[in-house]
């Protein structure tokens, strides 16, 4: 049975719509229709009045009928200019997002017939198939580049200035790639051009088993090692290989959401852990203790944190690794800021703290050596290996079945890791993360209702807002208003899997004099912002 949901997702999809979009259009054409409507429209909550339906039809330029699923026809779909949307206002910001998705809605060819490619008997020459994305996709999240930040592209495509304050890309904000590791790539770009070994170049894989040594992970050769095209492939082979559907992981609230969606995608469950912001943002553990079930796999850290910035201390990870060893879990840790520490601190990889534990612990070049568009990460399996060899036989198939990853950023491997550490002049006082760090901080802590942790690491904060005084219960909403309002791009805190609406993440990258801007409109809006 084809349900009104699946139309009208099927047909959202084909008109390049999303929620949002609909939400938007509805308000420049009057009808009164809420974000929380169409999305128990599209989760198959409800159906819509007879008003709305039709609205929604026109909109999307389907037949109501069709719509509402009482049709198992094929449907012609009608011409824009026959029932074309009400047009919206190219003028109003609000406006933009019809303006936008109206020009994409022209590009459809709806004027040929839409089949479900399910339909087998309509695959006549004039027929147009909608492919549907899988059905596993259906809770993954990454709203790190989601619907806020599609918004911000198409207001960018009009010529609207964004500042952003949302992805963790060291290079756009001035952050230049160390000379020598520019020049070593050079020199060796010519000896690159073929596959390397699956797991890496012997010379990149030495650098970082020499690195562990440093950090002192336990039991680690050079075959325990695994290059990859950025830490984010990485996370999704390991998840690949570990889960079976159900399997349960412990993963941090708030996260860097690829883990979750890796996991989610990879058939398992991501049961969220709470890192308490009362305790420096640190992972509870009761409550860590607490969502371990019997299917619970493993737990992955993330440390030093993004989005909080937090840097965990001995007594937190010796905690973590006793209840890791207590009920027979893999720790994963994901380490990838481990060399943007401030503060005179000490990074500690808990892997160290494990020699009887199998650990998986995840570093790289994108933030360390600003180098994040050359796609270099890499995993380290330290300490247990027997416990895990089967798993470990999975791993590298799937690392095999990439082939290799990306061979002239292995190349500077070595010489990244070694010598002189430039990264560490921007960390100490009058350098550019530390200073940025402190302005961040304060200046946004200075605004009546927001307050924060300092963050000790990397180069993100995710201030708490005072719900009550904005009156906020949908915090996408306040990050979509900000932006067009303000034309300030920010993460919501649901964005990184946190449950309620009083977060966001900034990243304090952009030199002091752009931050000053974005805290005087940041400051601004929240002197008359009231949500609902
Ligand atoms: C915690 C964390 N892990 C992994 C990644 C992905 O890093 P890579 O560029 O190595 O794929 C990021 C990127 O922002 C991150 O914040």
């Amino acid at each position: 049975m084809t349900t009104f949901s699946d139309r009208l997702k099927e047909a959202m999809y084909a008109q390049n719509l999303k929620q949002i979009d609909l939400v938007h259009i509805a308000a420049e054409n009057n009808v009164k229709l809420g974000k929380s409507h169409v999305s128990q429209y599209v989760s198959g909550k409800t159906v819509p009045r007879n008003d709305i339906l039709h609205f929604l039809a026109d909109t999307l330029h389907v037949d109501a009928d069709w719509l509402l699923g009482d049709s198992q026809e094929n449907f012609t779909a009608r011409e824009n200019n026959s029932v074309a949307p009400k047009a919206p206002s190219t003028t109003k910001t609000s406006g933009s997002v019809g303006t936008s998705n109206s020009s994409k809605r022209g590009t459809t060819p709806m004027k040929k017939t839409i089949t479900d490619k399910n339909d087998n008997d309509n695959a006549g020459s004039s027929a147009m198939h909608i492919f549907k994305k899988s059905s596993k996709l259906d809770n993954v999240l990454y709203d790190v580049r989601g619907p806020v930040v599609e918004e911000a592209a198409r207001m960018e495509e009009r010529g609207t200035h964004v500042l952003k304050l949302n992805i963790g890309n060291p290079a756009p904000f001035g952050f230049r790639t160390p000379d020598e590791v520019i020049y070593d790539m050079s020199q060796q770009l010519s000896d690159c051009e073929g596959y390397s070994p699956s797991q890496g170049l012997f010379s990149a894989r030495k650098a970082i088993m020499q690195y562990s040594q440093i950090k002192k992970l336990p039991n680690v050769t050079i075959s325990d090692i695994y290059t990859g095209n950025g830490v984010s492939e990485l996370i999704n082979l390991c998840m690949s290989a570990l889960l079976d559907n159900g399997d349960e992981i412990l993963i941090p609230s708030p996260d860097y959401p690829l883990w979750t969606a890796c996991a989610t995608l990879a058939g398992g469950k991501a049961v969220h852990y709470i890192c308490d912001e009362q305790s420096d943002w640190y992972p509870d553990i009761e409550d860590m203790r607490r969502k371990i079930t019997d299917r619970t796999k493993a737990l992955v850290i993330i440390n030093p944190n993004n989005p909080t910035g937090a840097l965990y201390p001995k007594e937190v990870l010796q905690k973590i690794v006793d209840l890791a060893r207590e009920h027979h879990l893999i720790i994963f840790s994901d380490e990838i800021y481990d060399r943007l520490v401030m503060d005179g601190k000490e990074h500690i990889s808990i892997a160290s703290l494990a020699p009887d534990l199998f650990c998986v612990t995840f570093s790289g070049l994108s933030k360390s050596h600003m180098i994040a568009g050359f796609r270099i990460g890499w995993m380290v399996l330290s300490g247990n290996k027997a416990i895990a060899k089967d798993y470990i036989e999975g791993i590298k198939m799937l690392s095999n079945m990439r082939l290799c990853s990306n061979v002239p950023a292995q190349s500077v491997v070595q010489t990244a890791l070694w010598g002189n550490q430039s990264v560490n002049d921007y960390l100490v006082p009058g350098g550019r993360i530390y200073e940025q760090r402190e302005y961040i901080y304060k200046a946004l802590t200075d605004i009546p209702g927001i307050t924060a942790v300092k963050p000790q690491a990397a180069f993100y904060m995710f201030p708490k807002i005072d719900v009550k005084k904005f009156n906020i219960v949908n915090d996408e909403k306040f990050a979509l208003d900000l932006l067009q309002d303000k034309k300030i791009l920010i993460v919501q805190g649901s964005g990184f899997n946190w449950k309620q609406p009083d977060h966001f993440r900034v990243v304090y990258l952009p030199r002091i004099e752009v931050l000053k801007e974005a805290v005087g409109k940041i400051s601004d809006f929240l002197s008359y912002y009231r949500q609902g």
